[in-house]
């Protein structure tokens, strides 16, 4: 980060960067190759083939150049290219990979863009604007969302950026291996201010950065703000959120997070965070088999924030999940999910007994969304 030192590229700052600077290079190098090869073959050839005094047009001798010789050239000037252009897919596609799947065990931090700012917060409870205090050496997991229009949350120097979209949940993760400073840039234009929506990622030591979280906003932790909200929207009147304890009327959501659901036409789906946004805003869109629809929106009650909080919330239930047989995590969980043999048939949700007249559907096939 030395200002003084002039640099084509920004820092190499987290485990990817190096991966995409080297194919980035790769791609540079064989662009300029071919370019420079064409440039000189376009010269040399004007030279050696111009046309000399008044000789007129040079004659064609069409076999001359379509023999043998001809068709090896042929193929030459396919397959190389060829090659190569599939060395660059599927470099990309593993690095695209790996960027796209954030490690298992990673520190969950979220994140809402907001016409111009990004607003942070850390499941501690701490909670930051334009500004983002992380470990060094740990697996960092974003998860986006937008309160208005497309953004997009850009750290040059971790090579790694991802669009936050509204009323969608988007992640992002790096592994800082370098303590500094270090920009946040929107890279979706967004407004007026789309230049200024701008802030700083602090890489820490471990123990500096258990100091500043130390400091926290003394409001509790994300799950507990969440459990908060969940009291005084009155959800827990109909949800149960303590094991064992089940009313019939709605899905009990202790051990719920990265389930499997059944769903009323036959079809599942994973309990992700997009899940229990979906179902808490349009609560109508998927119906857990066995229930009928009887909750209203929240839409427009529960802002992005606080949206994230309950998430975070209904994720600290599943954790609890160890203590229950009611839940069946899914291999790929996040490793606090203790994945406990479970005695249900199936991944439907069996948190809460189906009512006696309600026989389960059949084997549902397995659904795609
Ligand atoms: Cu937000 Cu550009």
């Amino acid at each position: 980060m030395d200002p003084k030192s002039f640099q084509l590229f920004p820092e190499q700052a987290s485990t990817i960067a190096g991966h995409v600077d080297a194919l980035y290079a790769f791609l540079v190098l064989v662009s300029a190759f071919f370019s420079l090869l064409i440039a000189f073959l376009v010269v040399w050839f004007a030279v050696k083939y111009r046309q000399k005094g008044n000789e007129g047009p040079p004659v064609h001798d069409p076999h001359s150049e379509h023999g043998a010789a001809g068709m090896i050239l042929e193929i030459v000037w396919t397959v190389i290219p060829l090659g190569l252009s599939m060395i660059m897919f599927a470099w990309g596609v593993s690095i695209y990979f790996t960027e796209s799947r954030p490690p298992a065990d990673s520190m969950e931090i979220y994140v809402t863009g907001k016409q111009w700012m990004w607003k942070i917060q850390h499941m501690e409870g701490a909670r930051e604007i334009n500004e983002l205090h992380i470990p060094i050496n740990r697996d960092i997991k974003l998860t986006m969302t937008s309160e208005d229009v497309i953004h997009d949350f850009y750290v040059p120097d971790f090579r790694t950026k991802s669009d936050v979209l509204p009323g969608k949940y988007t992640t992002e993760w790096f592994k800082p291996t370098k303590v500094g400073a270090y920009h946040i840039f929107c890279a979706e234009y967004c407004g007026t201010k789309h230049s200024g929506m701008i802030g700083t990622v602090y890489v820490m030591t471990q123990t500096d950065y258990d100091e500043w979280l130390a400091h926290g906003s003394g409001e509790g932790s994300m799950a507990e703000q969440g459990q908060a909200l969940f009291n005084q929207l009155g959800c827990g009147n109909c949800h149960p959120s303590v094991i064992n304890n089940q009313n019939g009327r709605c899905p009990n959501l202790v051990g719920l997070f990265g389930t499997r659901v059944e769903l009323k036409d036959g079809t599942n789906v994973r309990a992700d965070e997009s899940y229990i946004r979906e179902s808490v805003l349009y609560p109508e869109s998927k119906i857990v088999a066995g229930y009928d629809n009887i909750m209203p929106t929240f839409k427009g009650l529960i802002s992005e924030d606080g949206m994230l909080k309950l998430v975070e919330y209904i994720k600290s239930l599943g954790k609890q999940a160890g203590t229950t047989n009611t839940s069946v995590p899914l291999p790929v969980q996040t490793s606090a999910t203790p994945l406990t043999p479970s005695n249900s048939k199936t991944g439907a949700m069996k948190t809460a007994p189906r009512p006696a007249a309600m026989p389960a559907a059949p084997a549902p096939p397995q659904g795609n969304r």
